[in-house]
């Protein structure tokens, strides 16, 4: 039988990992898919570049256009990144009948609803298993391997380059400034980290992988995001005492009154598996009513780890493509007429329990003070840390921390409570407020 005939838009780090892990393993490939998976022609603005990459027997042009016009191409793999030309492209391709992967995570958490509705218009798939946590295969996981369940949560690592830095911070002692700085010289962060460093890309991750877990549409725009920038040693170095890491996590979790769809950091206790994912590696716990807790771990990014994740995809397509549409695994894992209106819980409306530390004065009454606060608000304090003044802020220092570890409460409650404390007099800087998650 004829070869599938693949286009590439992009041939950059993925797409190089994509070509040659293809050529690689074509026959063990072929022997999974039922037919060979062929790139016969790539579209990349570097012509001459791209040329050098894939040899002379595959046609290279600079007009990513012209691949969606070859009426030989059967899928489309997407690689070029963000919301502008990508998204007319991927639009463009199913229109023109073309199956299209990508690894686009930017593209399909803001712009998903509408594209997979394209999709399902014109009988294609567009297949994302790349676009979250890079070589895990978390999307086949939640979508087909856990489809009995009624997930509960998932939480994830799916940031490689700030857990990176975290656990660099965690390592050495470091600040944010100093480890982002390493990591840049060294590769694992981008010239511009903004959308690791700030928690978009992980959003980006999780409101795919909530949309599939709980069979509701892609809504970026409702996570709460919050990146790691504001995190000091201190913290990382007091959490430790406490038995807990900090991670940067994505979370989304069902619950009684909406979808909780968040990132920010998080203490995890440190006894956990998922506290112990360190570098740039990725995992991924998922929660379902039948199979309890399952993990996912791996490498999130990277030219090959990717490029499996991107080939999977094509397999599946190469499988599925002659199947009648509505026997396909459905885009977001629930039929499309079968989609929730659950709405995405509003950040006040989210209970978690949270890590607080003030500098304060180390005077009589503080600590009853702050506490009192607490109390008077119905938030019940799990446990108290305080260092020595002269360990703090050195030898006859008269400030000291606070370290409180509180119980579950609703978020719109911690907020006013927190501003009650940071009033007082002797609450000396911006107070310090990490969420918690006991991921039991
Ligand atoms: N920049 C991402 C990370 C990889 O650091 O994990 C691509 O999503």
């Amino acid at each position: 039988m004829k070869s599938i005939q693949v286009g590439l838009l992009g041939i950059g780090t993925v797409g190089s990992g994509v070509f040659n892990v293809l050529q690689r393993n074509q026959a063990e490939i072929q022997r999974r898919a039922g037919r060979g998976i062929e790139i016969t022609m790539v579209a990349d603005l570097d012509v001459a570049r791209a040329q050098a990459a894939v040899g002379e027997g595959v046609q290279v042009v600079a007009d990513a256009r012209a691949v969606i016009a070859n009426p030989e191409i059967d899928i489309v793999i997407e690689l070029i990144g963000g919301y502008g030309i990508a998204k007319a492209l991927v639009l463009e391709a199913i229109a023109a009948g073309k199956h299209v992967v990508t690894a686009n995570k930017a593209l399909l958490a803001v712009h998903g609803t509408e594209i997979f509705a394209a999709a399902s218009a014109k009988g294609v798939m567009v297949a994302f298993e790349a676009a979250v946590a890079g070589g895990i295969p978390i999307i086949k996981a939640l979508r087909e391997g856990l489809t009995a369940n009624r997930i509960q949560w998932i939480a994830g690592i799916i940031n490689g380059t700030t857990n990176f830095i975290l656990s660099e911070m965690r390592d050495k002692g470091l600040d944010f400034a100093v480890v982002l700085k390493e990591a840049q010289r060294l590769g694992y962060a981008e010239a511009d980290p903004t959308f690791d460093i700030e928690g978009v890309d992980a959003a980006h991750k999780v409101t795919l992988m909530s949309a599939i877990a709980f069979g509701i549409p892609v809504q970026f725009d409702k996570a709460y995001v919050e990146g790691i920038t504001k995190l000091g040693a201190a913290d990382i170095r007091y959490a430790e005492q406490l038995g807990y890491r900090i991670k940067l996590l994505g979370i989304t979790k069902q619950t009684a009154k909406g979808i909780e769809l968040r990132v920010h950091p998080s203490l995890i206790p440190s006894k956990r598996l998922i506290a112990n994912v360190e570098g740039a590696m990725n995992a991924v716990v998922v929660n379902g009513d039948a199979v309890g807790t399952t993990l996912y771990y791996g490498k999130g990014a990277g030219s090959e780890p990717t490029a499996s994740a991107v080939i999977a995809d094509l397999v599946d397509i190469t499988r599925l493509h002659t199947a009648d549409a509505a026997h396909r695994v459905p885009h977001l894992a629930f039929q499309p007429g079968a989609m929730s209106d659950t709405p995405v819980l509003p950040m006040g409306e989210v209970v978690t329990s949270y890590y607080l530390r003030l500098r304060v004065a180390d005077e009589a009454g503080v600590l009853a003070t702050v506490t009192g606060l607490l109390a008077e608000a119905g938030i019940s304090i799990d446990a108290v840390l305080q260092r020595e003044a002269d360990e703090v802020g050195g030898e006859g220092s008269t400030q000291t921390d606070l370290i409180i570890l509180t119980h579950d409460c609703v978020e719109a409650r911690m907020d006013a409570a927190l501003a009650q404390m940071q009033a007082l007099p002797t609450v000396l800087q911006p107070m310090v407020r990490i969420r918690k998650e006991e991921l039991a």
